[in-house]
């Protein structure tokens, strides 16, 4: 293969990536919450149920932001269901996924949950099958001082202390016929705006994401965008993205490359507000929310008892080839900090999930978990110009795919460079040519490669891990490095 060529200037930062985009998504959806945070009998289950060793492992994942508690899922909620005495809860028929929900988790374990865990909560409220009086209800039991209705309940039933709770979400995926409570751009956007701005008369210091396309293969993408943007721009902060890839048709090449619609889709919503705020003269900017995003598809058709409290639901098993979607579909999202500034992988345990556990058993780390946990853990700092050329492919969905994705982020003295290969087949020779960056020294690197596309981590065994990876050779202005075949890569280095 011919080799690829990496610029960079140190002079040529972008945006500074937000820790946020390292979130994720916890819903009250089969395994997610039952047997995922919450499974009391566990023997690892601390004094309130949560299951530790799952914590341990999302701290070590690095996530920040955890969204709650959906999803389609919030679209027929009553969150009082889920607050107060366990024993006068509800049990309800949960219409989105049809199964049983116990309400045994609910806000104030969520809350206290996500104080363990290390993350900050995003919740949503539900604007399908209520509105905003119930948002605002929700927003005072989460974050007044006692002294109210709803402040009260929450320190009568928990904590004294508001839960100070910033990021909040409008509703889910709104504009989805599936979605208890669907409604057409209009209809959303007066909704929204109105329990934006009631909400913010309450607490001004919140930050509020309303609902964008449920993906961009939507009739109404764009005009949904455009209309939401345009009765919403005053009251809200972010407008969100979804996007879920699959490779149900088995055609590899393409789905390698799936990241491509992930660029192009972020750089029409980024023009579409650029188109609204030029329109409204406005000094105001509305960013990204990328709050699901993730493979999906190994688990279609799956069946489960209807009705059943906490059955295995979207319960994928993740293999080698999605480390590489996963990996490039990070890459695309910190590319654009500029734009993006929260992006939570749906879901966090069980459910399309990195970790995997067994109800009252073991867990695992599913193949995707490596790749987020190391971005995550290294990518920081500010995101870096770069000028990549590259070998490029064809294949049946995309032309001119580039074989290399890389990323490159800057931090203080530290340059991390990611690198997905798309070649099945090649290593690419990598040169990276460095301006600026004066005296460059070699840190670490790590490597994900040498796996079947098929291979998948079990509880029993992980093969799908990262290795060191192969030490580039310095070149005095930069350095070389032989990418692996299908590999996911992420270097580290010194710089003065
Ligand atoms: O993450 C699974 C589901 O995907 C969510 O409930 C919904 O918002 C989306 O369609």
């Amino acid at each position: 293969m011919e080799k690829a060529k990496l610029t960079l200037d140190r002079d040529f930062t972008g945006a500074e990536i937000d820790k946020r985009l390292y979130g994720s998504f916890a819903e009250h959806l089969g395994r997610c919450i039952y047997g995922g945070l919450y499974d009391p009998t566990h023997p690892d289950a601390d004094d309130e149920g949560f299951r530790t060793d799952v914590i341990s492992a999302i701290r070590d994942l690095g996530a920040t932001v955890i969204r709650y508690p959906g999803g389609n899922f919030v679209s027929a909620y009553r969150w009082e269901d889920g607050v107060g005495p366990r024993e006068l809860r509800p049990r309800r028929p949960e219409i989105a996924w049809s199964t049983t929900e116990t309400n045994q988790f609910g806000t104030d374990e969520f809350m206290s949950w996500c104080k363990k865990a290390g993350v900050e909560p995003m919740m949503a409220v539900n604007l399908g099958s209520r509105g905003a009086e119930d948002a605002k209800n929700l927003l005072e039991y989460c974050n007044a001082q006692p002294g109210t209705f709803y402040a009260d309940m929450r320190a009568k039933n928990a904590s004294k202390d508001p839960y100070g709770v910033k990021l909040w979400c409008l509703g889910n995926e709104m504009d989805g016929p599936w979605q208890v409570g669907h409604k057409d751009a209009h209809d959303y956007a007066m909704t929204a705006n109105s329990a934006s701005r009631a909400m913010k008369l309450l607490d001004p210091d919140i930050q509020t994401i309303a609902c964008g396309s449920s993906n961009s293969g939507m009739n109404t993408f764009i005009d949904w965008e455009r209309e939401v943007l345009d009765l919403c721009w005053d009251t809200v902060d972010y407008i969100s993205l979804h996007t879920y890839f699959g490779n149900s048709g088995g055609d590899v090449p393409s789905f390698l490359a799936r990241s491509l619609s992930m660029d192009s889709f972020i750089d029409t919503v980024g023009s579409l507000i650029d188109t609204v705020k030029a329109k409204k003269r406005s000094k105001k900017n509305v960013y990204l929310s990328f709050d699901e995003w993730n493979v999906w598809y190994h688990s279609n058709g799956a069946q489960f008892e209807r009705w059943s409290v906490a059955p295995p639901i979207l319960e994928d098993v993740y293999d080698f080839a999605d480390t590489l979607v996963v990996g490039a579909m990070l890459n695309s999202l910190i590319r654009h900090a500029d734009r993006v500034k929260i992006a939570c992988l749906a879901q966090i345990v069980n459910v399309i999930a990195p970790i995997m556990t067994e109800t009252g058993g073991r867990l695992a780390r599913q193949t995707t978990y490596y790749p987020i946990m190391l971005t995550a853990k290294n990518v920081s700092g500010k995101v870096l110009e770069q000028r990549l050329d590259c070998p490029k492919y064809d294949c049946k969905d995309f032309t001119d795919v580039p074989y290399l994705d890389t990323v490159c982020a800057v931090d203080g003295d530290r340059l991390t460079v990611t690198v997905v290969n798309r070649s099945l087949e090649e290593p690419v020779p990598l040169e990276a040519v460095l301006r600026g960056f004066g005296k460059l020294g070699y840190v670490s690197g790590s490597t994900i490669a040498g796996h079947a596309l098929d291979t998948v981590n079990t509880f029993d065994s992980e093969p799908v891990r990262p290795r060191p990876a192969d030490e580039p050779e310095m070149t005095g202005n930069g350095f070389n490095a032989l990418i692996p075949a299908a590999s996911w890569n992420l270097f580290t280095f010194s710089i003065d």
